[in-house]
């Protein structure tokens, strides 16, 4: 049973990642943090307190960082994730409230907790990671392992030609995360433009699970939506879902050990580059995925829900 806190944007593919992770029988979820990205982290963090309600986890939700820790503050992408983040999906309050301790302090006390065993699965910029491992010192040790859905290193960019939008939003915090020698294991474009999902497989979702597999169905439409404007029409990709599954079955992806640094500035950047010369340590990149037994556990086990 892997002990996991996602840090989130949702955003579609996030509340896939996170309805996925609360199926998972192999998956034990300690909580979620909120970040920008998708949508502000105040709508962030309400999206997720609705999405562990819709899913019935009692699990805390800490709010994260309101913007960037150098750039300044940016628009959402209301294009791809619609204006509350998902979809046409109308805004809901939800009864819980976050708790009282800041993101980057709940994964700190939470990493010492569970000193060895926790899995932190960021799946929007890195800002709350980059200010728990400033808080404190131990936080790189503390955690078993930051799986990042971000990052691209052959496979150009998704919000430019050269970045993904996670580092993109945030390259600063990516650059202090990537040099602090934490165990990261990154899951970026490399693996998850190969992980497609259409149309008719979120019709099956919805079919075997109608509650939430039907949310997430709903949702899908204006997702997919966005890809056919960007002349992609054999599916949405599996970004979030898929960082989440590596947590629980890194087997299925294929990593490069490599130290990564990001471009801070200028036209590229945002950029990721595999640079064995920046001297720092290496992390693993993942490079390749079995993509059908990846998408095989993300239906399967949302099939499962109600
Ligand atoms: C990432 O950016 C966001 O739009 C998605 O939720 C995902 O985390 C993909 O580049
Ligand atoms: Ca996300």
């Amino acid at each position: 049973m892997v002990k996991l806190i996602i840090d989130t944007d949702p955003g579609v593919d996030d509340a896939m990642a996170i309805f996925y992770a609360a199926a998972a029988p192999e998956i034990e979820l300690l909580g979620l943090t909120s970040i920008f990205g998708n949508v502000r982290t105040e709508q962030a963090t309400r999206n997720a307190l609705r999405l562990l309600e819709a899913a019935g986890v009692d699990a805390p939700v800490a709010e994260g960082a309101t913007g960037p820790l150098q750039m300044p503050p940016f628009t959402p992408s209301a294009h791809v994730h619609g204006a509350e983040g998902f979809g046409d999906i109308p805004a809901v309050t939800p009864v819980a409230k976050a708790i009282e301790e800041s993101a980057a302090a709940f994964l700190c006390h939470m990493a010492r907790e569970h000193k060895g065993e926790l899995v932190v699965c960021p799946i929007g910029p890195l800002t709350n990671i980059a200010l728990a491992i400033q808080l404190d010192p131990e936080f790189v040790t503390n955690v078993a392992r930051i799986v990042i859905m971000g990052g691209s290193l052959e496979e150009g960019g998704n919000i430019t030609p050269h970045a993904e939008a996670n580092i993109y939003h945030d390259p600063h915090a990516a650059e202090v995360v990537f040099a602090s020698g934490a165990p990261v294991v990154l899951v970026g474009l490399d693996v998850t433009h190969r992980i497609l999902c259409t149309s008719d497989d979120f019709s099956a979702i919805a079919k075997a699970a109608p509650e939430l597999g039907g949310m997430l169905q709903e949702m899908s439409v204006f997702y997919l939506h966005f890809y056919e404007t960007v002349g992609k029409f054999d599916g949405c990709s599996l970004h979030d879902p898929a960082a989440v599954i590596a947590c629980t079955h890194p087997e299925l992806f294929e990593m490069r050990d490599v130290p990564v640094r990001v471009v801070c500035e200028g036209e590229e950047i945002g950029l990721t580059i595999a640079d064995r010369a920046v001297g720092r340590p290496a992390i693993q990149v993942c490079m390749g995925v079995q993509s059908e037994a990846v998408k095989g556990l993300f239906m399967g086990h949302l099939a499962t829900l109600s």
